[in-house]
């Protein structure tokens, strides 16, 4: 059942250029150059209406949700708030009917989020869910509903939900953007989702690149995780599988904030894993950069071709295909998925059950 792999979690990382493209296929017509959201059918003049979007999500589906809100807000034009489901449900949330819930849910199941949905709905809100579990319970209780078809998902630690999650909101984001008429030329960006899972696939075919600094790094004690912008919440998607699967104490920083406080935890011992994309925060990143390596931290760097500094500065260099901003948090993900993943099985910790864990967290 698990195909040749050793576990499931592998399976399902190795899985993720089929799980979005069923995710994606049904929502992409290229030959009119449109969107198709039937499940959520929305006229411009409905769109106009909605004042403010909000998403809430639990552990990694709520790290999805960070990533969609910097997706629709920049697309789109429109305001978005993201909660954490547990803090939402109890802090009185200024929610209204003018107002769209957008739940985010692999399972389906999840006590809180579903608390928070319950919430959302008793203050007038429309709602959305998007959800992996064809009968479960949110698609059940949600207006509208958008399938991730990523197929079941065995591995505790969340990986082809969360892209696939990641593949529909950046659709949604287009589609706001088209209703909002902030969105003339449509094209390049249906044609750059219809390449990613064969990018993905060149990622996964090196992913020895990846596995050889398990030896390298698995006696590490703890890490940091450094993004900006949209790759934030990537950095700490990267961060929770690390600690989940292999028991590694993991935190994720937006790097402005290192001079902060984080900065101070840095020396020899405590090596950092960077996301260096090209673009607006490149510079940034790269000075962050500067800040660790003069204080003898190691660095994992991942970034794209052409960084070349960053390879002469790094200890450790990820090369990542290129894409828009918004679909490379996909690329991004995926090495961090496998870095986890095999700094768990250098670690022989229990892959797919790590202790203390359960699948879907149906208690509050
Ligand atoms: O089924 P859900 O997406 O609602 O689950 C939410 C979290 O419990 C889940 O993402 C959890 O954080 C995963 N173990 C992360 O890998």
């Amino acid at each position: 059942e698990k195909g040749g792999y050793k576990h499931f979690m592998q399976k399902e990382i190795f899985e993720q250029p089929r799980a979005i493209t069923d995710t994606v296929r049904g929502h992409i017509d290229l030959d009119r150059d449109k969107l198709v959201f039937e499940e959520f059918p929305l006229t411009k003049k409905a769109f106009k209406k909605i004042e403010k979007i909000w998403i809430v999500a639990c552990g990694t589906s709520y790290h999805a949700s960070l990533v969609g809100k910097y997706m629709i807000e920049k697309m789109a034009l429109v305001p978005v708030e993201v909660d954490l489901a547990s803090e939402f449900r109890y802090r009185e949330p200024l929610i209204n009917q003018k107002m769209l819930l957008v739940v985010i849910s692999q399972s389906g199941e999840t006590a809180d989020t579903l608390a928070a949905l319950r919430e959302g709905k008793k203050r007038g809100a429309k709602t959305l869910g998007i959800c992996n579990v064809l009968g479960s319970t949110l698609p059940r209780e949600c207006d509208y509903v958008i399938y991730t078809h990523a197929g079941p998902e065995i591995g505790v630690a969340s990986t082809k939900a969360f892209t696939t999650q990641l593949a529909i909101l950046y659709l949604l984001s287009l589609y706001f953007a088209k209703l909002n008429g902030k969105l003339t030329e449509i094209r390049t960006f249906l044609e750059d989702m219809l390449r990613l899972p064969h990018q993905i696939e060149i990622i996964l075919k090196g992913a020895e690149v990846v596995e050889k600094l398990a030896p390298q790094y698995g006696n590490a004690h703890n890490f940091l995780y450094l993004g900006r912008g949209i790759y934030y919440p990537i950095a700490m998607e990267g961060a929770l599988k690390l600690k989940e699967i292999s028991y590694i104490h993991a935190e994720a920083y937006a790097a402005g904030e290192m001079k902060h406080g984080p900065i101070a935890l840095i020396d020899e011992n405590m090596p950092v894993v960077a996301l260096v994309p090209k673009g607006e925060t490149y510079p940034k990143m790269l000075s962050n950069i500067e800040e660790v390596i003069c204080r003898q931290g190691k660095l994992i760097a991942l970034t794209e071709k052409n960084c070349k500094e960053i390879g002469e500065k790094a200890n450790e260099v990820i090369y990542i295909p290129s894409s828009n901003p918004f679909l490379k948090t996909i690329l991004f993900t995926i090495p961090l998925q496998l870095f986890a993943y095999y700094m768990a099985v250098f670690k022989g910790t229990d892959v797919d059950q790590p202790r203390n864990l359960a699948k879907s967290v149906t208690v509050e």
